[in-house]
């Protein structure tokens, strides 16, 4: 990863700031794309102490908010300039239904429209010609989501936060797929893997009262779950693996092996045939670039 930048986004907690902190140590320069700017300097700071020599910056970015997504990308031309590899990370999980400044239900702002309009307002900014990839973080709950595009931004059905959470990550995973078809149709060294973490012991749970380690009964749960289960260091694994390894083809989706694929080592992992179907792919962009009036570029330096 020498003299190449990598974006994360959310990259001052969890497993973020691991693929971040690995990335670093191989040479990278790293953009943390961080919500708020005080917790991403922290985050810095500690990168800088654990990886010292390395080269880190913080850009302010809110992916549930259109507007944040644009700004991000315009301090990305103007500070930054090429980048070789974007990680779509941040996500949040099992928030009550709220929606968005312009009416996007939160998790699917979050998690899947926010990296959809990042990733192809970013893509003119990969460097020419040079291989280069984009990682989508996906979930195991994506198997169990449904996409309903015809109420997709939970409109008229009852809302479910599970349900919330799967959707958007199902869409993220049938994204990945879609635009590396893209990619490979265009041309050019860009392709698009995913992961998922497995079950890892980050700050994820904050969003729900039962795992929310800021209370005394989220505390307690945690507590005893998180000796059985992988570390955050542990859970970047997969992400760094499609990242950064070689024998890697686009559309690759990687997660921790083992039982249930809940943890072990980086393996391929299982895709839902839900995010492999074509016409889905086809019909969940062409909502996705009206939602979020953003477009898949015609042709790009990369
Ligand atoms: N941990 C698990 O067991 C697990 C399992 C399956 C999938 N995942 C996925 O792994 C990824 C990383 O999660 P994690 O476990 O490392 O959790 P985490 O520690 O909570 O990290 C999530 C990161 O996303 C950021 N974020 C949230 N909303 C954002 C927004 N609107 N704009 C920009 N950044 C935002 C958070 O920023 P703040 O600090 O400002 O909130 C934080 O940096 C997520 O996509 C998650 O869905 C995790």
């Amino acid at each position: 990863m020498e003299d190449k930048v990598a974006i994360i986004t959310g990259a001052n907690s969890g497993i973020g700031y691991q693929t971040a902190l690995d990335l670093a140590r191989r040479g990278a320069t790293v953009v943390m794309a961080c919500r708020s700017e005080e917790r991403g300097e922290e985050a810095r700071a500690r990168l800088l102490a654990e990886a010292p020599g390395s080269t880190a910056l913080v850009l302010r970015l809110d992916l549930s908010e259109p507007d944040s997504v644009q700004a991000f990308c315009r301090e990305v031309e103007a500070q930054v300039g090429v980048i070789d590899l974007l990680v779509n990370n941040a996500g949040i999980v099992g928030v009550p239904l709220a929606r968005n400044s312009v009416g996007h239900e939160l998790q699917l702002a979050t998690n899947y429209l926010g990296p959809f309009a990042l990733t192809c307002t970013l893509l003119p900014r990969f460097r020419p010609g040079a291989p280069s990839r984009i990682v989508n973080v996906g979930s195991l709950a994506h198997r169990l989501g449904k996409l309903r595009l015809d109420d997709f931004n939970w409109e008229r059905s009852a809302y479910s936060t599970f349900g919330a959470y799967a959707r958007s990550k199902l869409a993220l995973l049938a994204f990945t797929v879609e635009l590396n078809r893209r990619l490979e149709r265009r041309g050019g060294a860009i392709r698009a893997l995913a992961s998922h973490p497995g079950v890892a012991a980050t700050d994820i749970g904050r969003y729900h009262h039962l795992t929310n380690p800021r209370n005394r009964v989220g505390r307690w749960i945690n507590e005893r779950i998180a000796a059985r289960i992988a570390s955050a260091a542990e859970a970047a694994g997969p992400t760094i693996h499609a990242a950064c390894a070689e024998a890697v083809r686009g559309g690759d989706f990687f997660g921790p092996g083992g039982w249930l694929e809940l943890g072990g080592p980086v393996a391929p992992a299982r895709l839902s045939p839900l995010a492999r179907d074509e016409e889905l792919g086809r019909r969940l962009w062409a909502l996705s670039e009206a939602m979020t009036g953003v477009r898949f570029p015609a042709s790009s330096a990369g």
